[in-house]
């Protein structure tokens, strides 16, 4: 078990509570982030580091797992080394203990750095920008996030309760949830992505086809590798064999902290589980508010597959 987890452990007997949210420059985020934000904001980010940035529950893990294997040309042994977590530190995850952060981590690793972030695109520190690093985006259809969001704040005891599945819906249309509206998110990294080295990605073209996917991200890191190894890759990173692997799977996070007994962090992985969940009255809803609110930026977004 990680140093990271018992110190939470014992933080969470002396508070047994969720955290709230508190806004960093208008974003919602976990409130035992803000006082640490100047570390975020002045992040040393280097020529060479690569960005990993999602809105949460948009297949981070999943692709984080790709590109490590990219960078190891396949090699899944050297791909569990350590968890998730700790290959590719979360960049704002902040709190009271430096050394628990994100950044106290990506500190002591020597660029090139895989940094994993939620960010919206406006908070994403300056120096990233000005090294000129890549950033991979991956997007996932808006019902299929705000799902898998649910069931992951029932069970991580870390983020705020959920409430009610209706309840929980109208945060999210509303952008109250950690790391704020998914609409400002998705648009943002859309707008750039053009203007800088911005990779952007689709869960469901990830699931439709995962070679040609795993393809196109080891040509935007610049590495050539045999198809041989492009399948292997995908077949590394499927979701029962990302949920098997204890070094991608989040399993040394204790069950104090993700109670699996409400619902795992490998889930279900699939595209489509918004209709075991919508109402048609919701489903109405929410189309009505993503058709105002994506009129300005059409991206190609799929939900009826
Ligand atoms: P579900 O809750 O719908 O199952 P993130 O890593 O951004 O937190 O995203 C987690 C979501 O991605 C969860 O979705 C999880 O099951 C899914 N996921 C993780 N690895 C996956 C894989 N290899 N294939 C498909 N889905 C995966």
């Amino acid at each position: 078990q990680h140093n990271f987890l018992r110190v939470f452990q014992m933080k969470k007997m002396d508070c047994q509570t969720r955290c709230s949210l508190a806004e960093v420059q208008g974003i919602p985020m976990p409130e035992f982030f803000v006082s640490y934000w100047e570390r975020v904001e002045k992040f040393q980010a280097f020529k060479g580091d690569l960005l990993i940035a999602t809105y949460p529950k948009s297949g981070t893990t999943w692709t984080q797992e790709i590109v490590d294997l990219i960078l190891n040309q396949g090699d899944i042994k050297k791909c569990m080394r350590a968890p998730t977590d700790e290959r590719m530190p979360f960049l704002e995850w902040t709190e009271s203990d430096p050394t628990l952060s994100g950044i106290t981590r990506l500190q002591k690793m020597d660029p090139p750095r895989v940094i994993k972030t939620h960010l919206p695109i406006q908070l994403v520190p300056h120096s990233f920008w000005k090294a000129g690093c890549k950033v991979i985006y991956m997007a996932r259809n808006p019902k299929d996030t705000v799902v898998s969001y649910f069931h992951f704040d029932r069970m991580d005891l870390t983020q705020p309760e959920p409430g009610s599945w209706s309840e929980y819906l109208e945060k999210f249309m509303k952008g109250q949830l950690a790391w704020g509206s998914w609409y400002d998110h998705v648009k943002g990294y859309w707008r750039e992505r053009e203007n800088k080295a911005i990779l952007y990605l689709f869960f469901e073209d990830m699931k439709e086809d995962p070679a040609r996917e795993v393809r196109r991200i080891a040509e935007f890191l610049g590495q050539q590798l045999p198809e041989s190894t492009i399948s292997g890759i995908a077949q590394n990173t499927t979701f029962t064999a990302m949920r098997k692997n204890p070094m991608a799977n989040y399993s040394s996070i204790p069950d104090t902290i993700f109670d699996r007994k409400v619902s795992d962090f490998m889930r279900k992985g699939e595209v489509g589980d918004w209709r075991n969940h919508f109402s048609p009255e919701q489903n109405a809803v929410f189309e009505d508010q993503y058709k105002k609110m994506m009129a300005n930026v059409p991206i190609p977004f799929r939900f009826e597959i």
